[in-house]
């Protein structure tokens, strides 16, 4: 496990700080954990007597479950907090949260609303933040999809990634900047209201330039996915965006992922979504549960890739 040091102690929230070799170094890691999983070695104590806190001010199945079950094979506890169950939904700040739990756990992994929460959560806490999850970021879906994409294609240089829909989606944001450090060919395809969040973007287009990848915007999504490797998905309102459902259906109807669209992809595309998924909406039923589709490899694989990171991470 080369690099093994070099990220302990480290927060992960958005990827922005994160180079291709950090990334690299948690593919290698992710690869190894599935691999001794696969021979029968579930529990790697490696994290023997700590303490994972998730700390969730959302829904979720696939974070919080793979999170608990990374820990738990990992050797480690993991504590499921609810934002309203602690004294955070009455009051007590996050400042005052962070500083507590970094008395009895040994990393947080937190799931919020507003990705500012996370970055204050990351200033008072003395040990590793992971952003389970903001309107901004989602960091480990994105790096667990790396995985899923090498695995399926033997590679990521080069690898073209069409992502339909929702061009300001958090999901999105990540897999610009996991994709921009690993030199992949970035193409987003949607309406030309909903684009990426500019702080995101520039970091991506800056990494791009070291790594060859390309960021390319193409409003049309059967242009779009032409000779495409991965068509990905997500849902076109977020958690938290509920009051903007109509105007979003309305405006990425077009966006649809359908044998049509996958049609026009060729045989060579995998159909990859992140989960959940609204199906009838983004997705139709014969495209996720198509022949193309990998998305219930892309779920398994958010347990291989978080054990790699609390390992690495966790001091
Ligand atoms: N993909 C994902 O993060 O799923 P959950 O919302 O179920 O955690
Ligand atoms: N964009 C989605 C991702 C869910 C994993 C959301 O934020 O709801």
């Amino acid at each position: 496990m080369c690099g093994y040091y070099n990220l302990k102690g480290r927060d992960l929230l958005t990827l922005e700080d994160y180079t291709e070799e950090d990334i690299n170094v948690i593919l290698e890691t992710t690869r190894y954990m599935k691999s001794r999983f696969y021979s029968g070695e579930r529990i790697i104590p490696v994290l023997n007597g700590r303490t994972v806190a998730l700390v969730f001010e959302k829904h979720s199945t696939r974070t919080r479950v793979s999170f608990e079950v990374a820990a738990h094979q990992l050797g480690a506890q993991s504590l499921y907090l609810g934002w309203e169950q602690l004294q955070l939904g009455r009051g007590e700040t996050i400042a005052d949260t962070a500083r507590v739990l970094s008395r009895y756990v040994d990393v947080i992994v937190a799931r919020v609303k507003e990705h500012s929460k996370l970055e204050e959560f990351a200033k008072y806490a003395d040990i590793p933040v992971i952003n389970g999850l903001s309107d901004l970021a989602h960091p480990v879906q994105a790096l667990s999809d790396m995985f899923t994409i090498l695995e399926k294609k033997g590679r990521l240089k080069g690898i073209k990634l069409v992502f339909v829909g929702d061009g300001s989606d958090n999901v999105l944001h990540s897999l610009l900047l996991a994709g921009s450090r690993l030199g992949m060919h970035l193409v987003i395809s949607s309406p030309p209201q909903l684009r990426p969040n500019d702080r995101i973007l520039n970091n991506a287009k800056k990494a791009a330039e070291l790594s060859n990848a390309t960021i390319e915007f193409i409003d049309d999504p059967f242009k779009a996915v032409e000779g495409a490797d991965v068509v990905y998905t997500d849902v076109w309102v977020s958690m938290g965006q509920e009051a903007l459902r109509e105007e979003r259906v309305k405006l990425l109807r077009p966006y649809q992922v359908n044998s049509k669209l996958m049609e026009r992809a060729g045989n060579r595309a995998i159909f990859m979504h992140c989960l959940p998924a609204k199906r009838g909406e983004e997705v139709t039923d014969e495209v996720i549960d198509g022949p193309q589709s990998v998305v219930w490899d892309q779920a398994e694989n958010r347990l291989h890739t978080q054990k790699a990171l609390l390992s690495l991470l966790v001091p």
